[in-house]
């Protein structure tokens, strides 16, 4: 009951902060493609707007290689529409070789709209005006090919589960969450937390850092507990992502820095355990707004009676905002706040 009371209580000014100013948006879905589909759908289940920047180029290399293979499939089928679409193919292929450098623009177009009477109405909107330049239609042609090869498949009954699990695996592989971390932005803002934590004479706190950077080793959660436990003022030093970390690293962590990491969605469910400090640095940003409103409720019931939950965002090297909001009976309330640059 507590929880739940707490967990609604964090107060409006915490949304006005700049620090919630704005926030990542799920990109409508544009392209009538199964890749672009899967994409979307995946982002949404796993709640990850944003992704790595490699995650854009790797999803393009992923429609690449899902054509190819697409590609050879088709060349083992036999039916009449396989045989129309590899009809259609080839005059494609005829108009973006370099067979078509001879032809004029004028008889460039006129074949273009020959070709664009046979394809599907979704095919001949991407198509521009003309006139238009030889390489922006060459351009579109290379994305009808695509688009009509897709379409195919997809309305396949023999062909469309097959093809729809291996688009969702490339796009499966494509889409990371995005991990940059960098102890140079973390120094300071680990600093400040010593000096609250060395204000309110705390001792043997218990510390999580929520969103760790796991996939690049954690290594703020290594200088959290050298800079945290330096005169005892934290002595449990946990970290936590929803990218599940390797035995090695886990066992390296616990081994060599006494330091527990684990995997969890504390925008699913609170964390297993509560804490007497939170740190969630450079995560919400990455969240949608009610995704973000939901974390936040998780991790202040996460927190124990006077817990303290440090929130920060990078924004430049000039502006680290970060708030410190504290649980007390109840009710969370906003407790203090510091720009952490150097
Ligand atoms: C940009 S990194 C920040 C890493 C580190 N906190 C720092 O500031 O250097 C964002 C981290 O949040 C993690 N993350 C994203 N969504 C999460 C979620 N719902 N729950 C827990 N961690 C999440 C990512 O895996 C990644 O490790």
């Amino acid at each position: 009951m507590e929880d739940k009371a707490v967990a609604t209580d964090v107060p409006p000014e915490v949304w006005r902060h700049p620090l919630f100013a704005g926030c990542a948006e799920y990109v409508p879905v544009t392209q009538d493609l199964a890749i672009a589909l899967c994409d979307a759908g995946l982002r949404r289940v796993r709640r990850m707007p944003s992704t790595a920047d490699y995650s854009r180029l790797a999803l393009l290399d992923a429609v690449q290689a899902q054509q190819r293979k697409a590609l050879q499939w088709l060349d083992g089928i036999q039916d009449p529409s396989a045989i129309a679409l590899k009809g259609l193919l080839n005059h494609l292929e005829r108009l973006t070789g370099t067979q078509s450098n001879g032809l004029s623009d004028e008889m460039y177009q006129r074949a273009v709209t020959r070709l664009a009477e046979s394809l599907p109405a979704q095919a001949r909107a991407v198509l521009p005006e003309f006139p238009a330049a030889r390489e922006d239609i060459r351009a579109t042609l290379g994305l009808i090919r695509i688009l009509i090869v897709d379409r195919f498949f997809r309305e396949s009954a023999a062909w469309r589960n097959r093809y729809l699990k291996s688009a969702y695996r490339y796009a499966d592989r494509a889409l990371r969450y995005n991990t940059t971390t960098d102890l140079a932005r973390m120094r300071p803002v680990l600093a400040w937390i010593r000096q609250v934590l060395t204000g309110q004479s705390r001792s043997r706190a218990s510390y999580a850092d929520v969103g760790c950077a796991v996939a690049e080793g954690a290594p703020a959660v290594v200088l959290a507990a050298e800079t945290l436990r330096r005169g005892g003022l934290v002595e449990t030093v946990h970290g936590t992502d929803i990218v599940v970390a390797s035995r090695e690293l886990v066992a390296h962590m616990r081994g060599e820095y006494h330091i527990n990491l684990y995997s969890s969605n504390p925008v699913c469910r609170p964390l297993p355990m509560r804490y007497d400090v939170i740190l969630l640095a450079n995560v919400h940003r990455h969240l949608v707004q009610a995704d973000q409103e939901t974390l936040l409720r998780h991790l202040a019931a996460s927190l124990n009676t006077q817990g303290l939950l440090f929130i920060n965002w990078r924004f430049n090297d000039r502006e680290s905002p970060c708030l410190c909001l504290q649980k007390n009976a109840g009710h969370i309330e906003v407790l203090a706040e510091y720009n952490c640059v150097f």
